[in-house]
């Protein structure tokens, strides 16, 4: 149990919303610490993305039929939640993608175009792979060049080095609200604040933040924020960019096909307007629908109390790795959500991920997707558990319990 919070959270009843937690894995209760990766969805998302195949599938935006207006319906319905989540204005901000991913390389693309030789683009040593990699493609079309902020041993961004870097050159500052790794949580507000007065866009990864706070792109002031639905709990293949409506307007569409124009000829393409110009093909609808439902049951718990629970059990786990002889944690801000990156003295991450999956208990092991972050610490990769709201300090505990006897019996 969560001890120590809120009267209104019922761990138990929560935990009853997530089917698949129920689970016995390897013969032992299942114990999902790998909600980084990708988080469990509750019976509301699964029950909605069922009801609607089953009740008001057709294609959207296209029939002249009741069936293609349930679909159109519920598809944009879906659209508005996620603005209101974001807190954006206008649900013309809002572009579906399958993810963080496309929806960074998107951005990517369209900011091409205001590029030069010359021109920097701003990411940190702590970013995802998703956030380095589509920059570093822009830079060799464009003759950019990508610089990086750099990070403390704690893992904090160092703001006087995000400050000596950050000149009338960097065109995009690309930063990650959360790492995935680190678990930290950046100050991203005064990185747009200082960056924007310096002329340049702002990018923000919010794959790993959308989980566990809920952002508010207006009062953040950014220029575009992206987030994928299945690691808040929402269906795989879907993921949303929030981006100013101005700059959207101004750039490019990113693939072509049906439904982004408005107008095709052999002489002339026109596009059409938004966010349908950033939305080439049939999009993913019951995914959509499924956010939507990810979302609302979201709303549906307090959020002050998601917060609550999250803050125990990090502080259960951290308490807990660090008594374990040999430990060493990677990232151990001030500010994180619980996200335990570390390594024991003597096993390879890989063994401890092993080793705990034969006890039912699910953690990632690798370079996360961040080998440049694994340079800085001149590591090639960690074990990582990362925790949501519905894990419990009785799981933290067999878990605790679990290394301990890994340490005790495997490290040399
Ligand atoms: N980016 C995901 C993670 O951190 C896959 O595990």
């Amino acid at each position: 149990m969560n001890d120590a919070v809120n009267t209104t959270w019922d761990i138990e009843r929560i935990r009853g919303d997530f089917p698949l937690l129920s689970q016995r894995v390897n013969d032992k209760p299942l114990v999902y610490l790998d909600n980084g990766a990708s988080s469990q969805r509750p019976e509301a998302v699964l029950q909605a993305m069922d009801r609607y195949y089953r009740e008001c599938h057709s294609n959207v935006h296209r029939g002249a039929h009741t069936l293609g207006d349930k679909a159109t319906t519920a598809f944009e319905g879906a659209r508005a939640t996620v603005r209101d989540f974001l807190n954006a204005s206008d649900s013309r901000e809002i572009i579906w993608t399958r993810g963080t991913t496309e929806a960074i390389n998107l951005v990517a693309n369209g900011l091409a175009a205001e590029l030069t030789a010359g021109d920097e683009i701003l990411v940190s040593q702590m970013e995802h792979h998703a956030n380095i990699v589509p920059w570093q493609m822009i830079a060799e079309r464009t003759g950019a060049r990508v610089k990086v902020i750099a990070i403390s041993e704690r893992g904090e961004l160092d703001l006087e080095h995000f400050r000596q870097q950050l000149s009338e050159r960097t065109k995009v500052l690309a930063v990650t609200h959360v790492s995935n790794v680190l678990g930290t949580i950046n100050p991203i507000e005064t990185l747009i604040a200082e960056a924007k007065a310096s002329g340049a866009y702002t990018v923000i990864d919010g794959a790993q933040a959308v989980p566990h706070f809920q952002p508010d792109v207006k009062a953040l002031d950014c220029d575009f924020y992206a987030f994928s639905a299945h690691k808040m709990f929402g269906p795989t293949g879907i993921g949303a960019l929030y981006g100013r409506a101005d700059l959207l307007q101004a750039m490019p569409p990113y693939q072509g096909g049906g439904e982004m124009i408005e107008r095709v000829s052999f002489e002339k393409t026109t596009w059409n307007q938004l966010p349908y110009k950033f939305e080439a093909g049939t999009p993913a609808i019951a995914e959509a629908v499924g956010l939507a439902a990810a979302i609302d049951y979201l709303n549906s718990l307090d959020r002050d109390a998601i917060e609550q629970a999250e803050s125990v059990l990090l502080a259960r786990a951290t308490e807990r790795l660090s008594a374990i002889s040999g430990i060493q944690l990677i990232g151990t801000a001030d500010h994180k959500v619980p996200v335990l990156s570390f390594l024991i003295d003597g096993l390879h991450p890989s063994d401890i991920g092993t080793l705990l999956d034969q006890q039912g208990i699910a953690i990632r092991t690798g370079h996360h997707c961040a080998m440049p972050l694994m340079d800085h610490f001149g590591i090639p990769g960690t074990a990582r558990a990362s925790l949501a709201f519905y894990n419990t300090t009785a799981e933290i505990d067999q878990f605790g319990d679990a290394l301990e006897k890994i340490q005790r019996l495997f490290a040399a």
